[in-house]
């Protein structure tokens, strides 16, 4: 969509889907990328329990803490001026009741300076999506392929029951979330739900027809050193670009190149 000069707000997410705009949402852990996303013009920057797999290089999201969603959040909050910024509820306070949940996104919201959340979960997780709302939080949901529950579903998979997944994601839009993020599910079940729903659909794996799209900032740049999803295009190498320039420092090192003499003052 064509973000305004001010902070991107949920009702900018509405307005786009009614529009026919395109949402975009990337993740950001830290003061650099946090600003890099924000100054690239996308409309909602995430910070996703994916930092404890890209950044921390745990095997799942499932180790990410209430403390670091906080602690990440809140530098992301701060280097982002402009883009919405979205912090993840970590596993597994949205399973706990509405009272634990809004209690925890209550801290989200007051610790970090953000302005929304978002929460992984069935229509099961419905209460909890309208507790939060009804507290004037804003809340994204999260359906399809949830990373949380990884290992119920066998494996970071395709899902393709088309009724849960549409039922999941009505749930979350009828509970009063903003937006739902629908990751890893065939296109046609993506463009349905698109159509059929109130919330701005954003989608991972999800084909091109959800109302927006969102990557992990570190598949887009090429700077994920485990595994990469399918789905993801990067669009640079900066796993090259660090390792390259990283080499040619050393060398200039080790060939007493470096510092120069006009350099060593700083
Ligand atoms: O944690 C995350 O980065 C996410 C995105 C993959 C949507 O939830």
């Amino acid at each position: 969509m064509k973000s305004p000069a001010r902070r991107v707000t949920t009702l900018d997410l509405a307005a786009a889907k009614r529009d026919g705009r395109p949402i975009t949402m990337v993740t950001a852990y830290d003061w650099p990328t946090g600003r890099l996303v924000d100054a690239a013009g996308v409309d909602c920057v995430l910070v996703g329990d994916s930092v404890a797999m890209v950044v921390a290089g745990r095997s799942s999201t499932i180790p990410a803490t209430l403390e670091q969603m906080i602690y990440h959040g809140e530098i992301v909050a701060r280097a982002a001026s402009r883009a919405l910024v979205v912090v993840d509820l970590p596993f597994p306070l949205q399973h706990l009741g509405v009272r634990t949940a809004v209690e925890s996104c209550a801290r989200i919201l007051k610790e970090t300076g953000c302005q929304a959340v978002k929460l992984e979960g069935t229509a099961g997780q419905a209460d909890v999506i309208a507790g939060i709302a009804a507290a004037g939080i804003p809340v994204m949901g999260h359906v399809g392929l949830r990373p949380q529950a990884v290992h119920q579903l066998g494996g970071y998979r395709m899902q393709r029951d088309v009724e849960h997944l549409m039922a999941d994601a009505r749930a979350a839009a009828d509970a009063g979330a903003c937006a739902v993020v629908l990751e890893c599910i065939p296109r046609e079940i993506a463009r349905q739900i698109t159509a059929a729903i109130a919330a701005p659909t954003i989608g991972i794996g999800a084909g091109p027809d959800c109302d927006g799209q969102v990557l992990v900032l570190h598949d887009l740049v090429g700077l994920s050193l485990d595994h990469v999803p399918k789905f993801v295009r990067a669009y640079a190498d900066t796993k090259t670009a660090i390792a390259d320039g990283l080499a040619r420092w050393r060398a200039d090192v080790e060939a007493r190149l470096f510092p120069g003499q006009s350099e060593t003052l700083g």
